[in-house]
């Protein structure tokens, strides 16, 4: 299951995956069916949403035929993301026919892109619903029920959700996310996000630290605080007191040590040497840092509104092995951008040999309707460029992945059990402080999921470590 949730993690990164999710017990009048697309962010809100579904009588199904209201919550990050979804929608045509009842929403970036057109584009979607509108959903369905079809897409400056009690869906009731922040000032320019998701900004710093305890005391192990830019987290509470995202790490780590604590995402201009100090001062914030990289040419990246140049990224690598020499470090890798030559692939290559990530997320430019890159450049890279270096990238990333976990055989790593592995009931599965799956056999040993484990490495793959315990 941890290879399975990495997985899904990674294809939902590239817009592909959904998850099915959990059935809620009966007793609730009605049913609703959700599929997350997309980022962690929006896995997380959709949470958000069971949660207020609760509330209005509507249990969760895994079976979509038995709904009576099935949500899509989307993504607008590449065009193939949204594509996914329109698939979707079709599949779901047939059973709309069929139960005419049956109400389609679709929530998150794309209903905030699209807003209203979403309802002439897609003649069966009832409700759309932008990232920042949820609590109004009650009254959408409401609407809805009605035969009005229905739009709220507001974006919000202090909307947090900082009070929701997140249903944990589809969990293996040892790791979670939780949302620290929503929204992104950084505009850079490929990316959609801000024109979706809004504004930055940070959630209560203490109905943080109360939802990591409830969850730890829920039995939970491993809490990754998301945001889009988490570095730039910072909150003023009641008492005047500012608090950083270095301050916050502190916070969740210090409500128990058997408590591991992950984060995502860093901004290269933003990580701080105060977050790495946080870091490398306690055992159980895990010793890994996704520090997406975009390009490895300065005038790529100043293009991109990166606000670093090649030598910073270099620098800051160089500052985190520094500080914890140990660090896993993965990346986003964006190939093919508007203007990129053969020179400033190279220099995204040789950035990827100076930095040597343990994995990557890889992609080639998607240009995405009102961002300032289809407004200012020429999308003017052909597909076939395009793709000939992106698989020049992955090459180049497989054979550093490989290296990085062959390099770990014979250490021992503490991992936390997640879950019996998936091509063995035998075995079980988790991960190391680095993030790396790490596969061994279960034995006699009585332990369970959620137990933390000593795990000698014997074997590897270029994505996960086989070992046994010691
Ligand atoms: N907030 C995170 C990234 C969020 S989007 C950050 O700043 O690092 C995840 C990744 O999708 C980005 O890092 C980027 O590599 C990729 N991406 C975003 N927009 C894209 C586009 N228009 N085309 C291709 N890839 C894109
Ligand atoms: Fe998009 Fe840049 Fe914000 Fe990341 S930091 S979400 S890439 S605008
Ligand atoms: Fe996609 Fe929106 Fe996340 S565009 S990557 S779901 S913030």
């Amino acid at each position: 299951m941890a290879e399975v949730l990495q997985k899904v993690i990674e294809e939902e990164r590239q817009g592909e995956a959904y998850a099915p999710f959990i059935d809620d017990p009966t007793g609730f009048q009605k049913r609703f069916y959700i599929e997350s697309y997309g980022c962690q962010m929006n896995f997380s809100d959709s949470e958000i949403v069971a949660s207020i579904l609760h509330e209005q009588g509507f249990g969760a199904t895994r079976n979509f035929e038995e709904a009576d209201l099935v949500l899509l919550n989307t993504c607008s990050i590449r065009e193939k993301a949204e594509q996914t979804v329109r698939n979707r929608l079709q599949a779901f045509r047939k059973i709309k026919d069929k139960n005419p009842g049956m109400l389609i929403g679709v929530l998150g970036c794309m209903a905030e892109r699209l807003k209203a057109k979403l309802l002439e584009e897609e003649k069966l979607v009832d409700i759309v619903v932008g990232p920042d509108a949820y609590r109004s959903l009650p009254g959408l369905i409401t609407e809805a029920e009605g035969g009005q079809k229905t739009v709220n897409v507001l974006l919000s400056r202090d909307e947090t959700y900082a009070d929701i009690s997140p249903v944990r869906l589809d969990s293996n009731g040892v790791t979670a996310f939780v949302t620290i922040m929503r929204g992104c000032n950084n505009m850079c320019t490929f990316c959609v996000v801000p024109f979706t998701r809004g504004r930055e900004r940070s959630r209560d710093a203490a109905s943080i630290v109360r939802e990591c305890t409830d969850l730890f005391e829920r039995g939970f192990k491993e809490v990754t605080l998301l945001g889009q830019n988490v570095d730039s987290y910072y909150y003023t509470n009641e008492s005047g007191e500012n608090i950083t995202f270095a301050h916050l790490l502190a916070m969740v780590a210090d409500i128990s040590p058997l408590l591991r604590v992950r984060f995502s995402t860093s901004h290269p201009k933003d990580i701080t040497d105060d977050v790495l100090h946080t870091m490398a001062g306690r055992h159980n914030i895990c010793k890994y840092i996704h520090l997406p990289v975009q390009s490895g040419n300065t005038r790529i990246l100043q293009l991109m509104n990166r606000t670093y140049t090649r030598e910073w990224y270099l620098a800051k690598v160089k500052r985190i092995r520094e500080i914890m020499p140990d660090c896993g470090l993965s990346t986003d890798v964006i190939s093919g951008f508007c203007t990129e030559t053969e020179e400033d692939h190279l220099d995204t290559l040789s950035v990827m040999e100076n930095s040597r990530f343990d994995m990557a997320y890889m992609f080639s430019y998607s240009e995405r309707p009102g961002t300032l890159a289809a407004r200012r450049y020429t999308d003017d890279i052909p597909e076939d460029v395009k793709k000939r270096r992106l698989e020049e990238i992955i090459k180049l990333q497989n054979s550093h992945s490989r290296e990085s976990y062959t390099n770990d055989i014979g250490k021992v790593f503490e991992v936390l059990i997640e879950t019996s592995s998936k091509r063995s009931d035998r075995d079980w599965s988790g991960r190391n402080s680095q993030n790396k799956v790490v596969v061994f056999p279960k034995g006699d040993a009585d332990l369970k999921k959620g137990d933390y484990v000593h795990v000698k490495i014997n074997t590897a793959t270029s994505a996960t470590l086989i070992g046994e315990m010691i």
